[in-house]
């Protein structure tokens, strides 16, 4: 049995992970930004799970997420790092604080956790961290520059520490979904103002109307099923082993086929819909 610790894990992805791993058997340390959001979830898995309030732009409350959860005996062999959403418009467009909270959340937020998980890790000698980065993490859209800045950098980030803890038996993997039923396109996507109320006046214009159709089209009809993430994942740690790179969705083997870039990353494995597991190299 595993101990899971996952963040935004109160819907979406987050949600899907936290789901499928309790329903095998793992125990999880369920965070959220809101605790209260995941009452329903520990309320099912009572013995399972344990809750903490955190927003991953917080170093100080990641770190006392672990003390905390280290006192009720739940020491993760498990980080995801889930939390994350998307900032779209030009470039030009986005207002500082917006970028701020942007590279905050998807990049800072990420650090902060493998910062605060990996004494743990290393103490037991083994364990696994899974970056949720993006197929954004890989290659570039127009209008969502900074989505990919921090995306590629979380791809960039897992890449390397993949490396530098691998000798503490400790796997780090950057997860790359391609399109996945959650809110992200639609409740949870921050857009440029400009782009919100479609303003004729920014130079922006017809990009960002292409934009607004693409993300009302896509909202709530991706292809993928977030549980398959999920089951991907608990595959990898039932197996003892992650390759550095999982792009996942049938969508992503478009991007494989066309990006051919990709075939020289070392350990990049593509994970179909229908596949569960990547093959042990
Ligand atoms: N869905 C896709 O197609 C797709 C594809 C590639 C990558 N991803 C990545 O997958 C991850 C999960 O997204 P999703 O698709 O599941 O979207 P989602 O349904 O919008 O869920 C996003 C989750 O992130 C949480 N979150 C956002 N900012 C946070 C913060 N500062 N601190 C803690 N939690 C925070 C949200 O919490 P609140 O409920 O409090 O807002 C929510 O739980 C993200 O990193 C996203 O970039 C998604």
């Amino acid at each position: 049995m595993h101990t899971w610790l996952i963040t935004g894990a109160n819907r979406g992805i987050g949600r899907a992970i936290a789901e499928v791993v309790l329903e095998a058997g793992h125990r999880v340390i369920l965070t959220a930004r809101r605790v209260e959001a995941l009452r329903e979830i520990h309320e099912r898995y009572p013995e399972q799970t344990i809750a903490f309030p955190l927003d991953v732009q917080q170093r100080t409350q990641a770190f006392f997420v672990l003390e905390r959860a280290e006192s009720q005996g739940f020491i993760p062999t498990v980080l995801v790092n889930n939390a994350g959403y998307g900032l779209v418009g030009a470039l030009e467009d986005l207002p500082p604080e917006a970028i701020h909270r942007q590279i905050q959340t998807n990049l800072c937020g990420v650090i902060w956790l493998c910062q605060a998980v990996l004494p743990f890790l290393r103490r037991q000698g083994k364990g696994f961290i899974f970056n949720i980065s993006s197929i954004a993490g890989y290659f570039g859209f127009k209008g969502t520059s900074l989505y990919n800045a921090t995306k590629f950098a979380v791809t960039g980030l897992s890449e390397a520490l993949s490396q530098e803890v691998a000798p503490f038996g400790i796997y780090v993997c950057s997860v790359a979904p391609g399109p996945y039923r959650t809110d992200w396109a639609g409740l949870s996507l921050e857009k440029a103002p400009t782009l919100e109320r479609l303003d004729p006046s920014s130079p922006y214009y017809e990009l960002h109307a292409l934009m607004a159709e693409r993300y009302a089209q896509m909202d709530r009809q991706q292809p993928g099923d977030p549980r398959h993430i999920g089951r991907v994942l608990l595959r990898c740690v039932e197996m003892g082993w992650a390759p550095r790179h999982l792009i996942l969705g049938d969508e992503a083997r478009q991007v494989w086929e066309r990006y051919t870039f990709l075939r020289n990353f070392p350990e990049l494995q593509f994970i179909s819909h229908e596949e569960e597991a990547p093959t042990r190299a």
